[in-house]
């Protein structure tokens, strides 16, 4: 496609084609690694991070042609295991089988056999098995790439916690044991870790995931931000620093800050601030929820502690609020810290036993305050006070449910968008 002058460059709603596919040179090259030696790649990352557009971008023959590797052997089946509703293994065998059906058009000698093992009504890790030695016979391989594989990790009314661990130990066993490995490999991306989803392992068991290479999907680097995002000359540095204010690092984000102001600018007009937050937030709910959604109880809480430290910078009337020695409380969470900073929610530093903690997008950090504003009900707060307990003393908890009742009372940031986004707000007013 030509791109006009008036085009739109930027890209907002779901997997990214691959025209529009920016950064992540490392976790390709991994990916390609991963590929050639017949292993397997797990790769992690928050909603928006960019699972999917990877996984399309890996999936696409001109991706391999780029980087000179030949895709003519390679079978490429993409399956995102959210949509297997409910999630069963039959169902999940059953979709990969049919998606090679697809593939395999043209050769008889796999698509014959695969037609047979689809009339089947129920299909097993050995059938697959069985496909994947005729695949290795037309020297052919098979790389899956499975998204959302999470959803194979939560038991249903179809699917117990006992079919789970067996279906774990299966894919594991075709993944790495027996001739029929070698022609196999796959890519699967979740929204946490694998080690931290799925069933408990038993004491005499392999851990189901460990052939997988971990890598987690982080944000984008500044070059990543520098090679795509500076395409436009309609935007000027104080406005690639606002949106960056707004936006950090994250990819969903910041796709999105770029379009709806490119979609301004393009017109002519320099968007209102107000106005451009609403749109932005409104856009980018779905990230926001999802994000906070999926973060544990005690991450959440964290959260709220790290937005509530920085809420007297940033409303227009000044208050006090008395929070006690955050400092203590981050030092002892060291781990969920460096997970929600993986996970391109905040960054932080410590000196001297000083914790200096941001969140990457303003707009983020808004809408945790925003959580605390609308969660006063009792239960809500009892909710959190037991896990506030978990993370400081009784003391502690108490002043920073003052603080939290403070801020239900005064609902300040709702009127002060402003004294979130100073830096978009002076590019906007030049
Ligand atoms: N590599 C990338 N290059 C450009 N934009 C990206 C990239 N990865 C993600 N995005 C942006 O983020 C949005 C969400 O990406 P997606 O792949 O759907 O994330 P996930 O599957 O992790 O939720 C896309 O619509 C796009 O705007
Ligand atoms: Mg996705």
């Amino acid at each position: 496609m030509t791109q006009t002058r008036k085009e739109n460059p930027f890209y907002v709603g779901g997997p990214v084609p691959p025209r529009y596919f920016v950064g992540r040179g490392s976790e390709v090259n991994i990916a390609f690694d991963q590929i050639s030696n017949g292993s397997h790649l797990a790769l992690w990352g928050g909603p928006g991070m960019g699972k999917s557009s990877f996984l399309r971008f890996i999936a696409e023959p001109q991706t391999w042609i780029d980087r000179q590797y030949d895709h003519s052997q390679a079978l490429i089946v993409l399956l995102n295991c959210s949509t297997i509703n409910p999630f069963t293994p039959g169902a999940f065998w059953r979709e990969i089988l049919s998606k090679l059906r697809e593939k395999v058009e043209g050769n008889v000698a796999l698509r014959s056999p695969i037609e047979v093992i689809l009339q089947q009504l129920s299909i097993q890790k050995s059938d697959v098995q069985r496909v994947l030695r005729l695949i290795g016979q037309q020297q052919q391989f098979l790389v899956l790439l499975l998204d959302d594989y999470h959803a194979a990790l939560v038991a249903n009314a179809n699917y117990t916690e006992e079919e789970m661990t067996n279906f774990l130990s299966e894919f594991r066993n075709l993944a790495i044991n027996g001739e029929e490995s070698r022609y196999l490999s796959t890519i699967v991306t979740s929204l946490r870790r694998l080690n931290e989803l799925g069933p408990e392992i038993k004491f005499n068991a392999s851990p189901w995931y460990n052939h997988y290479l971990f890598q987690p999907l982080k944000p984008f680097t500044q070059n990543d931000v520098a090679s795509w995002f500076y395409l436009s000359d309609r935007i000027t540095q104080e406005l690639h620093d606002g949106v960056h204010e707004v936006a950090g690092q994250h990819p969903a984000l910041l796709q999105t800050a770029y379009y709806l102001l490119y979609n301004n600018l393009r017109t002519g007009q320099v968007p209102e601030v107000e106005a451009f937050f609403r749109n932005f937030e409104s856009a980018t709910k779905h990230f926001l929820r999802d994000m906070w959604v999926f973060s544990s109880p005690d991450e959440q809480v964290l959260m709220m502690l790290i937005a509530l430290s920085k809420l007297e910078g940033r409303l227009n009337r000044k208050r006090k609020y008395d929070l006690g020695d955050m400092d203590l409380i981050f030092s002892q969470r060291n781990r969920e810290l460096r997970d929600l900073e993986e996970r391109g929610l905040i960054t932080y530093k410590v000196e001297q036993g000083k914790f200096a903690i941001a969140f990457t997008s303003s707009l983020m950090e808004w809408w945790v305050i925003k959580e605390i504003e609308n969660s006063s009900t009792t239960t809500e707060l009892v909710t959190r006070e037991k896990v506030m307990l978990n993370l400081m003393s009784r003391k502690q908890a108490e002043k920073i449910k003052t603080v939290m009742v403070q801020v239900w009372e005064h609902q300040d940031t709702i009127q002060s968008i402003v004294g979130w986004v100073s830096k978009l707000v002076s590019a906007l007013s030049v």
